[in-house]
């Protein structure tokens, strides 16, 4: 790739020497984990977390990319989350504080945690669970979407969590992949004061197919009526309510799968990354403590992400319990029912340690800084941010207006496919610059290389890159090793190729560029183009259809459609806008309403070279409103001109 310029922001943030005076991380993790190699992960693997049987072998990497951590190791995750704290006397402290979108609230104990996902563990295996199923959870962010995580994880079972905003066609197609045995859901959620339904999804699912699921669980959360299938469907607040307090965690091997998250790729069908359980464990306790500074005796620590996705899982279900963390958790969205929503919550609670998406950011900051100055805020210490870039006016807002000037920010990058934080600064040592997400972990070999997986230098970019192993990667795609060989291990041979362009800045430092595949990152989430290209395609009027991610001031992207009618379609000579906004819906119920383009523009032609191949860059010249490029390659060299003059009509 090109050489290119330092970013021209050059302001730098050090840590205050009071923080840097109580932080956990020191610079000497560095060099500790350099220094140790893998007996670094091991030394954590111990420290951070109980085993029921000690390991002997921290890493076998004799069949790469296929690793094994701690392989004969055995531990539960959910004793790990929850029973060793209430052994170690801490039964009284809050684990979670659910708050609720219409404003209802629950804390729970870790003591009553403990209650509560025994009697989920004893309410499954009485639906005829067993180790090694597959339990389907479709649920909203309550608590009950934890605590099914953890109950699962008790009994050994494997966790598939679909996006409660996804279709029931995209819940099928997930059930089915994984061959669920139980689909856990709700009646419905609240959603901008609302009810919003999720079970009517799940009956639409298994109507067609899925004929592995046996039962379904359902928590009653929004009171609506649903139908419920004789011999088929059960209410969670029966068969749960009705469950004994006494369950034994099952012993687990380290490498006993945990869960499979499905996410988007660069081909129409989502990638099941499966996880297993003693590395995951391990660097997401590791980062959780570290990153955020955790002091579990002290710190409420809110992760704003939904269980649906890798942040909800990691940074949600697992690493803060397994750290004995209070954390809060939220149904609904920031500006339900007003815009002080999110401030209102760090007021209520306390909240020390808070961990958002740059989108969330900058629909606060276009909200004014008004609405924050209302609310107490004094109690954060710690802010980060995930899933997306933090422009640095986004990140200059979040620490004056937010942070009051005096919290670190962490800006941390991550993926689906790494189970936990990559790079990151860590408070109290790194010297934050504002928009790079900057230095990998301890412990992590991170680089930046060209098109002959050659690191490039300093103020240059290229692919992101992972030299080595690490504890909590993906271990593969269910069902699918060639898949998960050729999707990261083939690119640049034996490093694992992220899929993000990146650049490293004069002092070596790393910013994220981006993907550099057909993957488009709206909202902080991850969607594929074929994908969405395919959901256009199924609509009647579609006669050819292409996508792209356009950049947006607030999304960071924006789906942007270019659609070519069918014969029949432009025959009927339907209205054009009409016909657009019904292409969107159609995306919305195909996918989920976060896959539904901003814009369909239909026009006559679609850029193509010889070979047929379209050439989207174009089209992204068009989406944002810039120059088209060189157009030399095209098979009709009019195409572009014929585009932006219907447009323009
Ligand atoms: O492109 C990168 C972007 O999100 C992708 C991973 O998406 P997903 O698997 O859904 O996980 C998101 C939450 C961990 C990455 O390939 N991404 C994630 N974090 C950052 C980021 N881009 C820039 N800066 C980040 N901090």
């Amino acid at each position: 790739m090109a050489s290119d310029t330092t970013p021209a922001e050059t302001q730098t943030f050090a840590p205050s020497p009071e923080f840097t005076a109580q932080a956990n991380a020191g610079a000497e993790l560095y060099d500790q984990a350099e220094a140790e190699g893998v007996d670094f992960w091991a030394r954590q693997a111990r420290e951070l977390l109980t085993w029921n049987k000690d390991f002997t072998e921290v890493l076998d990497w004799s069949n790469p990319p296929f690793a094994k951590w701690f392989q004969d190791g055995t531990l539960n995750a959910c004793y790990n989350a929850v029973d060793r704290h209430v052994e170690a006397g801490n039964g009284d402290r809050v684990a979670i504080h659910f708050e609720g979108e219409p404003g209802d609230s629950r804390s729970y104990t870790y003591a009553q945690l403990k209650d509560e996902v025994s009697k989920a563990a004893n309410a499954m295996e009485g639906l005829g669970v067993v180790k090694g199923d597959r339990v389907a959870l479709y649920l909203p962010m309550i608590a009950e979407a934890v605590i099914a995580m953890l109950a699962c994880a008790r009994i050994g079972a494997i966790h598939s969590v679909v996006f409660g905003g996804f279709s029931a066609d995209a819940l099928r197609s997930r059930v089915e992949d994984g061959q669920a045995k139980l689909v856990v859901t709700a009646d419905g959620s609240y959603r901008r004061g609302k009810p919003s339904m999720l079970k009517p999804a799940v009956d639409e699912a298994l109507s067609e197919g899925a004929s592995s699921v046996e039962h379904v669980l359902v928590v009653r959360r929004n009171e609506a009526e649903v139908e419920m299938t004789e011999g088929r469907d059960v209410w969670w607040h029966d068969a749960v309510g009705s469950a004994s307090t006494e369950h034994t965690p099952a012993e687990q091997g380290a490498e006993d799968p945990l869960f499979v998250l499905y996410t988007s790729g660069t081909t129409g069908k989502p990638k099941g990354i499966m996880h297993t359980t003693g590395g995951y464990l391990t660097q997401g306790a590791f980062t959780h403590k570290y990153v955020f500074d955790l002091k579990p005796e002290t710190d409420v620590y809110w992760c704003t992400a939904d269980v649906g996705w890798v942040t909800g899982h990691s940074y949600v279900a697992y690493a803060p319990l397994v750290n004995g963390s209070t954390q809060v958790i939220y149904e609904g969205t920031p500006d339900s029912p007003h815009r002080g929503r999110f401030w209102e919550i760090v007021q209520k609670y306390g909240v020390t340690i808070m961990y958002t998406s740059p989108t969330a950011i900058r629909t606060m900051m276009k909200w004014g800084e008004e609405i924050p100055g209302e609310y107490d805020l004094s109690s954060l210490r710690v802010l980060g941010t995930v899933g997306e870039a933090i422009n640095p006016e986004a990140w200059t807002w979040f620490h004056r207006v937010i942070g009051g000037g005096r919290c670190p920010i962490v800006d941390t990058w991550w993926q689906t496919e790494t189970g936990a934080i990559m790079i990151s600064q860590l408070p109290g040592v790194t010297v934050a610059k504002p928009g790079s997400a900057q230095v990998p972990m301890p412990g992590i070999k991170v680089d930046v290389v060209d098109d002959n997986g050659q690191p490039v230098p300093n103020g240059t970019s290229g692919f992101l890159v992972l030299r080595e192993p690490w504890p909590s990667m993906l271990r593969t795609i269910w069902g699918d090793d060639d898949r998960y060989v050729d999707t990261y291990w083939s690119r640049f041979g034996d490093m694992y190729f992220a899929g993000d362009g990146a650049k490293r800045d004069e002092d070596g430092d790393v910013w994220i560029l981006g993907r550099v595949d057909d993957v488009m990152n709206v909202s902080g989430h991850r969607l594929s183009t074929p994908e969405i290209e395919s959901a256009l395609f199924s609509h009647p009027s579609v006669a050819e259809a292409a996508v792209v991610g356009a950049t947006d001031e607030t999304t960071g992207q924006a789906v942007i459609a270019f659609v070519i009618l069918s014969d029949q379609a432009d025959a009927e000579g339907r209205d054009k806008a009409e016909l657009a906004e019904e292409m969107r819906a159609h995306v919305g119920k195909e996918i989920s309403p976060i896959a539904k383009p901003k814009k369909v523009l239909i026009v006559p032609e679609l850029p193509k070279t010889r070979s047929g191949k379209i050439m989207r860059r174009l089209l992204k010249d068009v989406a944002e409103d810039r120059e088209v490029g060189d157009v030399s390659t095209l098979a009709d060299q009019t195409v572009m001109q014929q585009i932006v003059d219907s447009l323009a009509r």
